[in-house]
């Protein structure tokens, strides 16, 4: 009896999964939400009815896969923040009632260490200790990691997030949400080098980060295109983006590394999934990088299962039901 449910529903995807240490992942389920593309962003609203018409089927699904009854789960570990208030209230509701019907633990789990422990999930597993790049939709960071629960944040974003900066790009070229693979696609077709791009904060030391600027210059450069009724260099301006943001990231997570005398660094978030990145990772770092598949990068079910399991088997979750939109990572408290 060792099987965690993971439920996660903190922004547009429902995911579902079940988690055994020793047999892997037993289910897996992810639901993107579309309906958000129309508007180019999340609409909170849209997505707390989503999670309801969805969430309760695919947990019975994934038992069904998984071959299991939920009194023969070790627990339930849910979404509890940072994310959208009534997204995460459907997952938690549905964790917390199920968890209360078959008499086992509900975990509350928080969204971003999920991500940070999902290459954990790999056959090519980091041990303790190692930085982690958390990229998100939501969140850039840098975090010191020396065990479940320890957390240490080195540097973030002072303005938007990697993947905001990603989906903004691509909304002024005129691509579709989420902008991170369109932008990556179109990127493909161009050329880096053609424009110039500002490498933010790389200069000066300190490992936060700021994207606005690299933003507002890429928007200057598509208006001039605009202006100019020039579509053709939109390619080149995707390519220039990314790999600014790429270069970018890069040289922060060498520069953490060298700080913390430390040789592991995990990527995680749904910008981790991107090629470029892991590639320049690869190539600057070789050997020390891991990171998970890409259908693990993006929300999921499976590393809140993941994350949960790991939390109830050192007693770290307290059983008070709670979501959290706002919470610091570095808030989690350490094992005492
Ligand atoms: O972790 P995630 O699924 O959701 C949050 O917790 O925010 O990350 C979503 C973000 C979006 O901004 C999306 O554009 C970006 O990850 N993303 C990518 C790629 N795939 C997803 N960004 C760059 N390249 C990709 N291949
Ligand atoms: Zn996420």
């Amino acid at each position: 009896m060792q099987s965690i449910l993971g439920i996660e529903t903190s922004c547009d995807e429902t995911g579902v999964a079940i988690y055994h240490p020793d047999q892997g992942l037993l289910a897996e389920l992810v639901y993107t939400q579309a309906d958000h593309a129309a508007y180019g962003g999340v609409v909170p609203e849209l997505a707390s009815r989503d999670h309801i018409r969805k969430l309760p089927g695919m947990v019975r699904q994934a038992l069904d896969q998984a071959g299991l009854a939920p009194s023969e789960l070790a627990g339930v570990a849910y979404t509890a923040g940072p994310g959208l208030a009534g997204a995460l209230l459907v997952g938690a509701s549905v964790a917390v009632g199920l968890a209360t019907a078959a008499r086992i633990p509900a975990i509350a789990v928080h969204h971003m260490e999920g991500h940070l422990l999902s290459p954990m999930l790999e056959a090519q597993s980091p041990d303790f200790p190692f930085i982690a790049l958390l990229v998100s939709g939501g969140h850039t960071m840098l975090v010191e990691v020396t065990g479940i629960g320890q957390y240490r944040l080195l540097g973030e974003t002072l303005d938007d997030a990697a993947g905001e900066a990603f989906d903004k790009t691509a909304r002024l070229l005129g691509l579709g949400y989420p902008g991170g693979p369109e932008v990556a696609r179109l990127a493909d077709q161009g050329q880096v080098g053609r424009f110039d791009f500002p490498r933010p904060m790389t200069n000066r030391p300190g490992l936060d980060f700021s994207f606005s600027g690299l933003k507002t210059h890429t928007r200057q450069l598509i208006r001039q295109c605009q202006a100019e009724q020039d579509e053709s260099h939109y390619p080149d301006i995707a390519a220039g983006f990314e790999q600014a943001v790429v270069d970018t990231l890069v040289i922060k997570c060498s520069r953490a590394l060298k700080e913390r005398r430390l040789k592991r660094l995990v990527i995680a978030g749904g910008v981790s999934a991107n090629r470029k990145l892991r590639q320049a990772l690869d190539t600057a770092l070789p050997g020390q990088v891991y990171y998970p598949r890409p259908s693990l990068c993006t929300d999921n079910g499976a590393m809140i299962a993941h994350a949960g399991w790991h939390r109830l088997r050192e007693g770290l979750h307290d059983g008070q039901i709670a979501v959290r939109p706002r919470w610091p990572l570095d808030e989690l408290r350490p094992p005492a």
